[in-house]
């Protein structure tokens, strides 16, 4: 079968946001949400920090999964912590995200180290170039957009991000995080205002760390 990244709406050059599943050390699985660049119609790259679990199996294995998803809780979870054992769904290779619209494997073939300096201070990255070796659809259909996802995704970034964040820029975090439970309060269902009190409680545990 033909791999068309194509074909599941993703367009070249942009940038998606997804859950990576990869394969620890031990064998068992480790879910993180990870931006995706589409480089083509069976490329991506993975941008990764240094520093979590994603970017140490990727090194060592060379191999990922890629989920997309639209669950709030689900991306919440890959970020604080680990989706229940029961999301995973065991693959020749590692583990895919059961309640994922579609996954795909993929294998890096070239890795660069990006180094440059931003509002955070000096920040190394390693671009990983990969290719899609097998795409697997679990449904057809994209759900409809909703503000509420996007919400939660912007609220996770800054969870992700809070620690590193300088003192003097602490407040913008509370402030952002205010302006962004307040939207997802007003347009989400249940699931995204659980998602929203998981990361007002961790994000209160990370600003203190
Ligand atoms: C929507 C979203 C996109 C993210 N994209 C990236 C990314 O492209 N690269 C990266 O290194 N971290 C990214 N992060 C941060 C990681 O998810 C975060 O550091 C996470 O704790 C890593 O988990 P792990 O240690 O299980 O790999 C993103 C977070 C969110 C919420």
């Amino acid at each position: 079968m033909t791999v068309d990244l194509y074909s599941l709406n993703m367009e070249k050059g942009l940038h998606y946001e997804a859950i990576v599943t990869t394969l620890n050390e031990d064998g068992t699985p480790n879910a993180a949400p990870m931006g995706v660049i589409c480089k083509g119609p069976d490329q991506v790259v993975l941008r990764l920090h240094e520093g979590s679990h994603t970017i140490a199996n990727v090194k060592r294995e060379k191999k990922f999964h890629i989920n997309l998803s639209r669950d709030p809780l689900l991306f919440t979870h890959s970020l604080i912590g680990n989706p229940p054992a029961t999301e995973f769904a065991e693959e020749k290779y590692g583990f895919s995200l059961k309640n994922a619209y579609a996954s795909f494997f993929c294998e890096v073939h070239h890795e660069k180290k990006v180094e440059k300096e931003d509002a955070m201070g000096d920040n190394i990255t390693i671009m990983f170039h990969s290719q899609v070796q097998d795409i697997k659809r679990n449904r057809k259909e994209y759900e409809p957009l909703s503000r509420a996802i996007c919400g939660v995704l912007e609220a996770l970034v800054n969870l992700s991000r809070v620690q590193r964040a300088p003192a003097e820029k602490k407040r913008e975090y509370t402030d952002r995080l205010k302006e962004i439970s307040r939207v997802v309060n007003h347009v989400g269902g249940p699931k995204h205002k659980e998602a929203m009190e998981l990361i007002q409680k961790e994000f209160e545990i990370r600003i203190k760390g």
